[in-house]
């Protein structure tokens, strides 16, 4: 079977990585794919969103298409390969909707009875402003559409919650996602990620997970797309995982199908453990990155059978197994990241690293002979372990091998947060 990834990320390495395992797997192909990618994958120079495109080469080249980041999700791309009668693995547009507008997400929450933090929409930045002197701080502040998971301001005091609603609703940092914004309680609790596979009627949660979201070593700095993580979490229980099953996962499956929004895919559910229980910080309609990194790492069932139980909805068909133990991916990026950094820095030393440890790359490019940087994440060390102590401590081992100018990573990727 030939397949198509669209994306270009340390997550589509993963996938790719993952889907060469199946020994159904023809030629695999990814758009755009990186300089990692490349090495297992015939890489297509089509933009992620660019989907007329997209939808041409698969017709000619592919009997499906794996459809990754969000962007081309919420841009209907799946709808489209479907119209042109190609297989596509993601969710539709219409329920990519549960990532791509927040309010919408919170609003399905509210109605189906989905824990949550409690929450008012505004679109006039007057109304904002005065609704936080009245409910006070720590608040949170939230640009409404997709803003490459750096929408979010947790407002300690009265200045920076001014200072966030000014910049998503009058300086447009977001474009127009920040016409609207929510305004949320803020909720406090370990944080852990819960990825499932679903074909809109059953769901099956993997591993669980947690990512490092700030850019710097002790939680500090800017928000990132996730500075590693790791998986399983330890904070996520047999108890808790079953509460989370019947009060967010079934229900939030249910109330999409109901509301003609079936969800085919991967449902990714932030989740914040509150003395109150579970509670959904966020919902995304796909894989997380670098989340899935590590998670793919332990997955013993072929990917690729699993991709297509989901297609044909008949996930309740298969049984999906997992490898004992921990896995843990480190990022290393580039200096100055999440804000400004270079490119075009040679990377030494990755035919160095030893063969149990996964290099997934994320922004590279490829000058002459050598490997070069090409993003503000560069690579996801992976490895894994008996022990989430030792599959971390493997992962800086392989780290250590590993060098470019201005690298920089945390040093506590697989230390519990919480
Ligand atoms: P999101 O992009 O919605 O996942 O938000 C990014 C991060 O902001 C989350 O991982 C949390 O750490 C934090 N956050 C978001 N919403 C809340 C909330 N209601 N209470 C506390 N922290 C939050
Ligand atoms: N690591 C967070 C995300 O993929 O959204």
């Amino acid at each position: 079977m030939n397949v198509l990834v669209i994306g270009g990320g340390g997550r589509e390495h993963a996938i790719c990585w993952s889907l060469l395992k199946s020994p159904r797997i023809g030629k695999l192909y990814c758009a755009p794919g990186n300089a990692g990618i490349a090495q297992i994958a015939k890489c297509v120079d089509i933009s992620a969103t660019d989907i007329d495109n997209i939808v041409r080469f698969a017709e000619k080249n592919v009997d499906l298409v794996v459809v990754a980041p969000d962007n081309p999700l919420a841009l209907g791309l799946v709808n489209e390969l479907e119209s042109a009668g190609i297989r596509a693995f993601g969710p539709r547009k219409e329920a990519a909707i549960i990532e791509s507008s927040k309010v919408f997400a919170k609003e399905l929450m509210t109605k189906y009875g989905i824990p949550t933090a409690r929450y008012e929409v505004f679109t006039n930045s007057i109304e904002a402003k005065a609704y936080i002197r009245d409910k006070g701080t720590p608040a949170v502040i939230k640009a409404d559409g997709l803003a490459f998971g750096k929408g979010v301001f947790v407002a300690s005091n009265i200045g920076s919650a001014d200072n966030a609603i000014n910049l998503i609703m009058h300086e447009k940092k977001f474009g127009e996602s920040g016409s609207r914004i929510i305004i949320e309680e803020f909720m406090t609790g370990p944080e852990v990620t819960v990825l499932a596979f679903t074909d809109g009627k059953t769901i099956v949660p993997m591993l669980s997970s947690q990512d490092y979201k700030r850019a710097y070593t002790g939680d500090l700095g800017a928000n990132t797309g996730g500075m590693g993580a790791f998986c399983p979490s330890p904070y996520y229980s047999e108890e808790i995982a079953d509460t989370c099953m019947e009060k967010i996962f079934r229900p939030t499956i249910d109330a999409m199908r109901i509301e003609g929004r079936m969800f085919k895919g991967v449902i990714y559910f932030g989740l914040m453990l509150t003395q109150q229980g579970p509670r959904v910080v966020e919902y995304n309609a796909r894989f997380g990155d670098p989340e899935t990194q590590p998670i793919l790492s332990l997955l013993k069932t072929d990917l690729l059978d699993i991709f297509e139980a989901i297609v044909d909805e008949r996930l309740d068909k298969i049984a999906i197994e997992w490898k004992y133990g921990s896995a843990c991916c480190v990022v290393m990026a580039s200096g100055g990241y999440p804000e400004r950094f270079g490119k075009g820095y040679e990377i030494t030393g990755l035919d160095q690293v030893p063969g149990d440890i996964t290099v997934f790359h994320a922004g590279t490019a490829r000058s002459e002979d050598s490997f070069v940087t090409n993003g503000g994440r560069v690579l996801g060390i992976t490895a894994t372990g008996n022990s989430l102590a030792i599959a971390a401590a493997r992962a800086y081992v392989g780290v250590r091998f590993i060098d470019f100018y201005l690298a920089h990573y945390r040093s506590d990727i697989g230390h519990i947060i919480g």
